[in-house]
This record gives C-alpha cells, sequence and structure tokens, in this order.
C-alpha cells in the first residue's frame, strides 16, 4: 500500500504490546462487552493493530464466529498472527476506505483506536457500513475522551499530528450520510463510542 501512515506503523509494530498500557486495555474490554456482541457473530475489526481485541472477541463469542482483523500495516497483522494464529481470526492487510471483502456481510465492524487515522473519514465512514448487513452494527471507540485522543495526537506531531476524532455533529452527519442510524454518541472522561445500526 505504501502509505506514510503504514510505515509510521509498520515501525512500531514488534513494540507495541509493551507501550499499551493495562487500563487502556480494561476500559477496551468494558466497552466491547457492553456491545451486546453474541456466539457466532462476523466481526470486522479495522486497524486491529497487533489484535488486542482478538481474545476479548474470542471469550465474549466463546470461540464460535468469526473475526476478519483487517490493518494497513502488515507488519501489525504478522504480531497479531503470530500471537492468535488463524483460527478465530483471519488477518487482512486493507485499508478502511477500500475493503477487499465482500459488502453487507458483517454483524460487527469495529474501530478501535484508529478512527483518527483514516485519510478520508467520510469515505471510510461510507466504505464500513457498506460492510454491514442490514441490523448490523459499528462502532467506533477509545479508551480515552476525544479531547484526549486529539490532545494527545496534537503533542505527538509528525505523522499523526493532525489526526482527530471529528465533533459530535460532524460524526453524526458522516454516520447519518452513510445510511446509518446513531444509536450511542459518548464522550466521557474514560470513553469515546460512537454507535450506530445500519437499518
Ligand atoms: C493506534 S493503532 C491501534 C491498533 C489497535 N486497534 C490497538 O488499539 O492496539 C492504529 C492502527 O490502525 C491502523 N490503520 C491506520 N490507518 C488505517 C486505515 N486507513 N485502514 C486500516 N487500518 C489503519 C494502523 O496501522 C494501526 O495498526
Amino acid at each position: 500500500m505504501g502509505s506514510k501512515i503504514q510505515a509510521f506503523f509498520d515501525e512500531r509494530a514488534a513494540g507495541w504490546d509493551s507501550g499499551v498500557p493495562a487500563d487502556v486495555i480494561e476500559r477496551a474490554r468494558e466497552i466491547i462487552e457492553g456491545l451486546g456482541i453474541v456466539p457466532g457473530s462476523r466481526v470486522l475489526d479495522v486497524g486491529c493493530g497487533t489484535g488486542v481485541l482478538v481474545p476479548m472477541l474470542r471469550e465474549l463469542m466463546q470461540g464460535r464466529g468469526f473475526v476478519a482483523a483487517a490493518d494497513v500495516s502488515m507488519n501489525m497483522l504478522r504480531e497479531g498472527r503470530k500471537k492468535y494464529g488463524r483460527a478465530f481470526a483471519g488477518w487482512v492487510e486493507a485499508d478502511a476506505g477500500r475493503l477487499p471483502l465482500r459488502g453487507g456481510t458483517f454483524d460487527w465492524v469495529l474501530c478501535y483506536s484508529v478512527f483518527p487515522h483514516f485519510e478520508d473519514q467520510g469515505a471510510a465512514v461510507l466504505e464500513l457500513a457498506g460492510a454491514l448487513r442490514r441490523g448490523g452494527r459499528l462502532a467506533i471507540f477509545h479508551s480515552k475522551s476525544r479531547e484526549d485522543i486529539n490532545a494527545f495526537h496534537r503533542a505527538a506531531g509528525g505523522e499523526v499530528g493532525g489526526h482527530e476524532l471529528p465533533d459530535e455533529p460532524e460524526m453524526r452527519n458522516m454516520l447519518e450520510g452513510a445510511g446509518l442510524e446513531v444509536e450511542r454518541l459518548e464522550n466521557r472522561s474514560d470513553r469515546y463510542l460512537a454507535l450506530a445500526i445500519k437499518p
């Protein structure tokens, strides 16, 4: 794919897991557990990184169903595949804006800690909505507030300097523009969650 963001995350893949604090992972688990994902679900995990959500999903789904773990960074995918194998999760090199997957098939599309990095967020939401079956849901979430995420990227600068979560009206517009119905838009000190269903 050869994008700058791919190179950025490729370089960080080997040390990625040791840099993620335990409380951040715990908050992701709390959010995941509150979504209502059931055994047998077909889940697309976009920006999966090294697969932090995979063991949580395997537990929630009691090993039944399937996770398509997608990322632009081959090195991130390689780390995830090393840890969790291919039985429950398939590892797919893909950009959120151009998914090489059949549309209309997923019960869930999850975007954890990735949305600010999408080059064209509106186009990505359209593509992700297209991946959902009717009645399927898109969840965009973070273990921090929108303000904290945006400040973190501003402070980091460089490749991720301008990468931000949009404000509530803009996120709502993007989701509704893609034909989704917004069910939850939460921005708390310890989490961000945008949840929308494809009617
Ligand atoms: C901040 S990391 C988070 C990874 C993982 N979700 C986690 O929390 O550990 C963002 C991930 O999104 C991936 N990514 C960035 N832009 C993407 C895009 N347009 N499509 C798919 N993945 C992307 C990066 O390669 C990276 O692995």
